[in-house]
């Protein structure tokens, strides 16, 4: 049902930052790409904060964790590899943060595309599509499920 206008209109007025319920993350693991830095680093912090049990940072120049290794996008071998790993050595994962993304102003190409389309996109739904069989089992048991995409032209937002 449409949200009434009234209802939207009050909501523009919330404080910021709006502080969700200790529950909502508590016990969850999240996987955030590009966490290395700006957007992905304070969605990384925000989440612990609220209670985030674990939260995988999966930036190309971190230290792999619970050894998974991160994807590098522009290599579709290292997104499959990455969502392997994810998949076999995490009991769960609640939420995939797809934020990594690029754009350049000069034409490369990465896995025969031009290299933004290749992060921006088909790395990305490609890394979307290989976790979702893990995040539909973990919402079986711990009810949902989410995928966010910030990259400029995902697949899912
Ligand atoms: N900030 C904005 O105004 C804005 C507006 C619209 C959309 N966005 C999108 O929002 C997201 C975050 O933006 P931001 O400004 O916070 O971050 P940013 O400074 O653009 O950083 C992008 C992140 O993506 C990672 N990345 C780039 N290419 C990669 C690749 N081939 N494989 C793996 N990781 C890669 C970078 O890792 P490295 O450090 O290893 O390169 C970095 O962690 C981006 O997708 C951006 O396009 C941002």
């Amino acid at each position: 049902m449409a949200m009434p206008f009234s209802q939207f209109f009050r909501e523009q007025w919330q404080e910021l930052p709006i502080i969700p319920p200790k529950e909502t993350c508590s016990g969850a693991t999240h996987i955030i790409t590009g966490a290395n830095t700006r957007l992905g680093l304070e969605a990384a912090r925000q989440l612990t904060a609220i209670g985030a049990s674990r939260v995988i940072l999966a930036a190309r120049n971190l230290e792999p964790v619970v050894e998974v290794r991160p994807p590098d996008l522009n290599i579709h071998d290292s997104v499959k590899a990455s969502a392997k790993q994810a998949t076999d050595r995490l009991d769960r994962i609640d939420a995939l943060i797809e934020n990594a993304g690029a754009a350049y102003d000069r034409y490369t190409l990465a896995e025969d595309h031009e290299a933004s389309a290749t992060i921006n996109v088909l790395s990305t739904f490609l890394l979307a599509v290989l976790l979702l069989p893990k995040l539909k089992e973990s919402a079986k048991r711990f009810l949902s499920y989410h995928i966010l995409s910030s990259s400029p032209a995902g697949p899912a937002g």
